[in-house]
């Protein structure tokens, strides 16, 4: 049977709160996106900014308090698109010390194929996310006591453009629910957001990208950023700052043959734990032995559309 969620997560949680610790070189993005869900949260704050700042300005508040929350991530690889999007609410829980709750959409979401199903769980998500936000509602303050994050992951795979000509009936239709349900969050003007993540934001439907309040792009790391994620672990398997650097000055293109330069999660994910498989169990890390391994790893290719 097909169904609409993953596990619900429940925000502060300490866990997501390392991981978004552990995000290097996305800086920028997490202020942008820690402002637009405080203000969706409590719209009395940009109420009394703008008070306070643009007294006059009323036509731009109510424009800015109207916009659908749509956020998408989009860009290559391994760069920390899921991961920014599942863990950014718990900074925002403790801030404002409320809880957050992540709603992670499931690709089984689509069903199975049955007539009318992926409609059916796509719009019931949306009742889902919708109801909990209202529960979140204050009757007292115009600050929530709550909020729901909504997370399409590998969004491409469920919010797929309908210009495709060979898009299956049931799919399109998915989409449109999809659509409806993103205006009706909008609509009922509850503390909730959706976010996005695709590494093909060509392939979803332009009415879709239209409702988007940001689009965030992401990249492969810079030598800093590559130095940044390394300098922690390899600092404490004994290499120096100056050997580190040396590393991260490795980004994978050196024999020429090939564009694109090492991912977050070529870093993460195999150099280091090839460093430490290659030592284990009789040797320790060493300068020499990591330089050879990231001098022979290759790169994730980039996502190419078709
Ligand atoms: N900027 C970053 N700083 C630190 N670690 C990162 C960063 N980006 C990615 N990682 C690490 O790489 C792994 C993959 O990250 P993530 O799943 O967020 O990538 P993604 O952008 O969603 O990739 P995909 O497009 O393949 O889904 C995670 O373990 C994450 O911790
Ligand atoms: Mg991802």
């Amino acid at each position: 049977m097909g169904k609409t969620f993953e596990e619900i997560i429940s925000m502060p949680s300490d866990e997501l709160q390392e991981r978004l610790a552990n995000l290097v070189g996305l800086d920028t993005y997490k202020d942008k996106l820690i402002k637009i869900l405080t203000i969706l949260l409590n719209p009395d704050k940009l109420q009394r900014w703008f008070d306070k700042n643009h007294p006059n300005a009323n036509n731009v508040s109510s424009f800015i308090n109207r916009k659908p929350p749509l956020i998408i991530l989009e860009g290559d690889v391994g760069c920390g698109k899921t991961e920014l999007g599942t863990s950014i609410g718990d900074s925002v829980a403790r801030k404002e010390k409320i809880e957050i709750l992540l709603y992670p959409m499931s690709l089984s979401s689509r069903g199975e194929g049955r007539v009318g199903e992926m409609t059916q769980l796509i719009t019931s998500g949306f009742d889902e996310v919708i109801e909990m936000g209202k529960k979140f509602l204050s009757k007292t303050s115009k600050k929530a006591r709550g909020a729901v994050i909504l997370l399409v992951d590998e969004a491409d795979s469920l919010a797929q453009s309908r210009e495709n000509n060979q898009m299956h009936h049931e799919d399109k239709a998915g989409v449109n629910a999809f659509i409806r349900g993103i205006d009706r969050m909008g609509y009922a003007k509850i503390p909730a957001a959706t976010i996005l993540c695709t590494n093909r934001i060509n392939s979803i439907d332009p009415a879709l990208r239209r409702r988007a309040t940001l689009v965030l792009s992401f990249k492969r790391p810079d030598q800093q950023q590559r130095f940044e994620v390394l300098k922690n672990p390899l600092g404490s398997l004994g290499l120096t700052e100056k050997e580190i650097l040396d590393i991260s000055n490795v980004d994978g293109s050196e024999d020429g043959t090939i564009d694109y330069t090492f991912t977050m999660s070529d870093i993460i994910q195999r150099l280091l734990p090839e460093i430490i498989i290659d030592a284990f169990p009789d040797s320790p890390v060493t300068y020499q032995k990591v330089k050879s391994i990231v001098s022979s790893m290759k790169p994730t290719p980039p996502f190419h559309e078709q």
